[in-house]
């Protein structure tokens, strides 16, 4: 595969020093904020790209050469051929899933090796039992939080339950028939469960083969590259408002998506992190339940969801839409030390009348607040308070310079900069890797 002609992507162009080294990239919304196609912007100049949190409940879309890709648990950086993927000690791994990907790439000419792909022994694996406990929970529930039903919670519980499988063991025949052994000890519904679904057990059990080649010591790798001073980018695969501590629980993931998460899932100590980019929309959009106080469901929440294809990557299921929520973006540049955020899509919201952005709540008990809350309950009770600005009608151009945005367009990106209290340095004008403003142009 030929190197991609990504050089006008420079990570220079977003006023990143040659001495960054280390950068997380988060989602700073409640997830498809559109990580996938800055990752593999980002990555073009980078050396190791690491998913540090979530698994196949992820969806990012990319598009190489043209083709439209979607990776649920490979980093978006595969598709650059110097560099090396890894997938580290918070990532739960689908196994079968996985290597289906792997096939995926390997058909659209992605040479992986052992020396190109590295799978943390330390992760946890999901297995059908854990699929099986998820749609259990979710369907038998009256307050389902809307999962995905990918196995994530229940593969995240019992990591922490210490009773998990993780994938060093999973790769190793005797260690995995022991955990299969235990769970079928303590577990009553653990080994009917084999017998009724035995194809997708030999599915699981045929992927440990195929992965066992990738296995090693991430971990240490990955240390071993930064102090090398290899450039390298820490992916989430979630946003920063379903963080299991600090998103909006319970309607929250399992895993810990904000830019902390990439230290403790690594073992790579803080002071490493150079630069913490945030990738936001200019409008928000949330998959499954929970408190969304933006949410339009009215004719402006309909097009901006058509306009912006608004349907999961993972489940295709419809993503609810409203407008940008500044109070929570806010949260999320304090939360996670955001240095520089990506307004994305802002194509989608070309057109309007107005737009609008939330700089408070009002709550029928509490009155005005100015922060995001702790509790979900009271999230979900409270109205929205908006600034309103005046829309834009001429279209965005493709790429340049910020300076190229229409004069509303740009009032409306400075006003979300002020408030939230990150640089914008990047907003996106489309799907592909080169439909992007930035402001070092
Ligand atoms: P889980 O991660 O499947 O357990 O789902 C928990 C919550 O996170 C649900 O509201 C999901 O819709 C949401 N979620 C999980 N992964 C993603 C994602 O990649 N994008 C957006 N929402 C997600």
């Amino acid at each position: 595969m030929e190197p991609r002609d990504d050089n006008h992507f420079r990570q220079e162009r977003i006023g990143m020093a040659a001495s960054t080294q280390v950068t997380v990239l988060v989602g700073a919304q409640w997830g498809d904020e559109g990580k996938g196609k800055w990752i593999d912007v980002l990555a073009a100049d980078g050396d190791l790209v690491v998913r540090y949190q979530g698994g196949n409940n992820a969806g990012h879309t990319l598009y190489v050469a043209g083709q439209k890709v979607v990776l649920h648990q490979l980093p978006s950086g595969i598709f650059h051929p110097r560099q090396t993927s890894a997938l580290a000690a918070g990532v739960v791994i689908n196994p079968a899933q996985l290597v289906a990907e792997m096939h995926k790439v390997r058909d659209q000419d992605v040479h992986l090796t052992p020396a190109r792909l590295w799978l943390s022994g330390r992760a946890h694996v999901i297995t059908p039992w854990h699929i099986h406990v998820d749609e259990q929970r979710e369907s038998r529930s009256k307050s389902a939080i809307g999962t995905t039903k990918r196995g994530i919670g229940p593969t995240y519980g019992d990591k922490a339950a210490r009773s998990g499988l993780r994938v060093g063991d999973y790769v190793d025949a005797a260690a995995r028939a022991r955990w299969i052994q235990r769970m079928t000890e303590v577990e009553p519904e653990f080994g009917p469960l084999l017998q009724r679904s035995a194809t997708a057990w030999a599915a699981f059990e045929a992927a440990a083969n195929a992965l066992q080649p990738f296995v090693c010591d991430a971990e240490s790798l990955i240390r071993t590259a930064v102090r090398a001073g290899k450039k390298v980018l820490l992916e989430g695969a979630q946003g920063a408002l379903l963080d299991l501590d600090h998103g909006t629980y319970p309607f929250v993931t399992s895993s810990s998506t904000g830019a902390g998460g990439a230290c403790q899932s690594i073992g790579l100590p803080p002071r490493h992190i150079n630069r913490v980019i945030g990738i936001a929309k200019g409008y928000v959009t949330r998959v499954g339940s929970g408190p969304f106080p933006t949410e339009l469901q009215d004719d402006i929440g309909a097009l901006l969801a058509a306009k912006g294809q608004e349907f999961g990557a993972t489940t295709g299921r419809p993503r609810r839409v409203g407008w940008l929520d500044g109070v929570a973006l806010r949260y999320v540049v304090e939360v996670n030390g955001l240095d520089t955020l990506v307004l994305n899509k802002m194509d989608i919201l070309t057109g309007l009348a107005e737009v609008k952005m939330c700089t408070a709540y009002r709550h029928p008990r509490l009155g005005l607040l100015t922060e995001l809350p702790w509790s979900s309950d009271v999230l979900s009770a409270c109205e929205p308070v908006y600034q309103t600005f005046p829309g834009w009608s001429t279209e965005i151009p493709k790429s340049g310079s910020m300076d190229l945005l229409p004069p509303e367009a740009k009032a409306f990106v400075a006003a979300a900069a002020a408030f939230c209290g990150a640089e914008i340095a990047m907003v996106g004008t489309g799907p592909g890797p080169g439909d992007a403003l930035y402001k070092n142009r």
